[in-house]
């Protein structure tokens, strides 16, 4: 097994490191506090190929390999998780379900623009009365012959408000329960689409997260992706992929924590030493360190079985079950070495304390990882 990366992932993960630091840590704890969208540093993204790393360049992506996506994720999620979550979703919800599921015009019309950062796109799953049981879809797309009538509500979706395209799971055929659902592409500002309000959250506040309303919109037959009835299956074939983005962004989270707490440790004095001279604090480290290192494998082992085309499943919901836990115990150890330091905004590490607990929820909550794992298990 080689764990040593390319000169070209090195030097992606270099430039997202340094776009991050120069880019995004100007104004974080601002747009943290005053829930502001990072409007020029997402435009920037895309034209870094931040956007569409994985797909072909003949539809406007980076054509990068997947590691290549998690080693960036990282660095963007270890400054910003709001600029990250939306990359994420860019990327593996909404690009990469449309270059492999899609056809030849609706990845012209759609992949390209949105691949190539020009615009920005958001999945929308989640319903108010449909979360972790997916299956249970009540937005209805009633067949009319050459248009589906698009009515019902989207609940918690990211990029909700500055997405141009969403890709939409509605349910088409009650009778055939999931082999009844469909997946379409809507655009915003389509007749009776309704942007709901902004969702006042406790972390990557960054980020917008809206409810949608569809009212009687008239979604023309082209924009149906795939086969009739294919609409549940291509959304877990996509969340697969998904769920490694919020393990990076999980790791990144993580690591970004441990740095800060680290650098802390090695010039706080307390007791005529510096703290990490402490074991009470110098144990502390060690565990995040190993636990952030065996986080990262797992998301670069997803990452490597996805680009050889492997049944990601499994390996997907354990990085992003096992990074998200990371995520959180990391955050909340980095905020105990910081002490009262830790509590106050300006040390960064409280905000990503708050970003750490989405990752255990959205993609499918760490229980719901377990269902996966457990299922795939049992299979194999
Ligand atoms: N990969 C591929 N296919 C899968 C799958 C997976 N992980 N899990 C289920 N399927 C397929 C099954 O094979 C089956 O297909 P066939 O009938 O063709 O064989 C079909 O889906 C139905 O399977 P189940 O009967 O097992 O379905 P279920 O009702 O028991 O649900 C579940 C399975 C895993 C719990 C699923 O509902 C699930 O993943 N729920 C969580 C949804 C989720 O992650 N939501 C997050 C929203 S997106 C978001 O958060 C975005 C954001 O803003 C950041």
């Amino acid at each position: 097994m080689n764990f040593n990366l390319s000169e070209e992932q090195l030097m992606i993960q270099q430039a997202a490191r340094d776009f991050a630091n120069a880019e995004l840590l100007p104004g974080v704890i601002e747009r943290d506090n005053a829930q502001k969208f990072p409007y020029e540093q997402v435009k920037k993204m895309g034209e870094l190929g931040f956007l569409g790393m994985m797909v072909d360049p003949q539809y406007g992506g980076a054509g990068m390999d997947s590691v290549s996506y998690v080693l960036a994720m990282e660095e963007i999620a270890k400054v910003d998780a709001s600029a990250a979550v939306v990359m994420s979703v860019n990327n593996s919800l909404v690009c990469a379900g449309l270059e492999k599921f899609c056809n030849e015009e609706q990845k012209m019309k759609y992949l390209k623009p949105l691949a190539s950062g020009e615009v920005i796109g958001a999945f929308a799953l989640s319903e108010p009365e449909a979360g972790s049981d997916a299956t249970s879809q009540k937005t209805t797309a009633e067949d009319k012959g050459d248009y589906y009538l698009l009515n019902g509500i989207k609940n918690w979706i990211t990029n909700g408000g500055n997405a141009t395209y969403y890709v939409v799971i509605a349910q088409t055929d009650v009778e055939k329960k999931h082999k009844g659902i469909n997946a379409f592409i809507v655009e915003k500002g389509w007749e009776g689409f309704e942007i709901g309000p902004k969702e006042d959250k406790l972390g990557i506040r960054g980020s917008d997260t809206h409810s949608l309303i569809f009212n009687n919109v008239k979604v023309p037959k082209e924009n149906r992706i795939g086969a009739d009835g294919f609409g549940f299956n291509f959304a877990m074939a996509v969340l697969n992929g998904g769920r490694i983005g919020i393990a990076s962004q999980a790791l990144g989270i993580a690591s970004g924590a441990y740095e800060l707490a680290l650098k802390y440790a090695k010039t706080r004095k307390a007791f005529k030493t510096e703290i990490i001279n402490h074991q009470a604090i110098a144990f502390k480290l060690a565990d995040m360190a190993t636990q952030i290192t065996a986080a990262r494998m797992l998301c670069y082992k997803a990452a490597v079985e996805k680009d050889e085309g492997k049944d990601i499943s499994e390996s997907g919901a354990m990085a992003k079950l096992y990074a998200s836990q990371v995520a959180m115990d990391t955050t909340i150890e980095a905020v105990q070495i910081h002490g009262g330091y830790g509590y106050v905004k300006e040390y960064h590490v409280e905000r990503m304390m708050r970003d750490a607990k989405i990752t255990q929820i959205y993609e499918g909550t760490s229980e719901i990882q377990k269902i996966v794992i457990s299922r795939s298990i049992a299979k194999n």
